[in-house]
């Protein structure tokens, strides 16, 4: 089976990237063969470059709009002639421009357990904080298919963790982590031996052939 091509985006640490990175060889039928980020400075792209893989940042106040700035994201992408798009904390919104060119070819991973706590407001830290504040007794982690909503898209996997009453939204997030860290991999390897299919907006995983 031909290596799928992945196109990883960032804003951050990277380090769900990183997890993929580690694993694409011997484990993931795909390769990663750029890095992308809204900003210049973002860690996850000295992880590409590190790694030998092509990383390259636009900045939003070159574009009039978010369509203009996912068009010239498209042409990159294009170019690169991906399969698969992993957002791994990428923290702009991506418009129809972005998602009616690679329809179901685009996964997100969100620290927690979708439909909870997503949508609005809820990334980062502030998931957590969120989760928390509202007394859960699990939190987990979510790997889903983009769609035209936030954070609505048909969910890939899912794992969960039991939480500690003393922890802080810092101990949460940590905790989470590793769980995204084992998770997205697994995904991006589901999803490069064409096994995940989508039937009503419910995920399916085929099985052994
Ligand atoms: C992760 O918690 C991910 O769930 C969220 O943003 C964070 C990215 O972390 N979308 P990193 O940049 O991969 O370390």
């Amino acid at each position: 089976m031909e290596l799928k091509r992945i196109a990883v985006l960032v804003s951050g640490s990277g380090s769900n990237l990183q997890a993929i990175l580690d694993k694409e060889i011997e484990y993931i039928n795909g390769k990663v063969v750029l890095v992308f980020s809204n900003i210049k400075s973002a860690y996850g792209l000295e992880r590409a470059r590190n790694h030998g893989v092509d990383a390259m940042s636009l900045s939003r106040k070159n574009f009039d709009s978010d369509e203009a700035y996912d068009e010239k994201l498209v042409e990159l992408l294009k170019e690169y002639n991906v399969d698969l798009i992993v957002l791994a904390g990428y923290l702009r919104i991506i418009t129809p421009k972005l998602i009616d060119q690679f329809e179901n070819q685009i996964i997100n991973i969100h620290p927690s357990l979708l439909p909870s706590f997503g949508g609005k407001g809820c990334y980062g830290i502030h998931v957590h904080e969120k989760v928390l504040e509202r007394g859960c007794k699990v939190s987990g982690a979510t790997v889903h298919f983009v769609d035209h909503g936030a954070d609505t898209g048909p969910i890939i996997l899912q794992d969960a963790l039991e939480i500690d009453q003393f922890w802080s939204p810092e101990d949460l997030q940590k905790a989470v982590l590793e769980i995204e860290h084992r998770l997205l991999p697994e995904a991006v390897k589901l999803y490069c031996e064409d096994k995940l299919e989508i039937v009503n907006k419910r995920v399916y995983i085929k099985e052994q052939q």
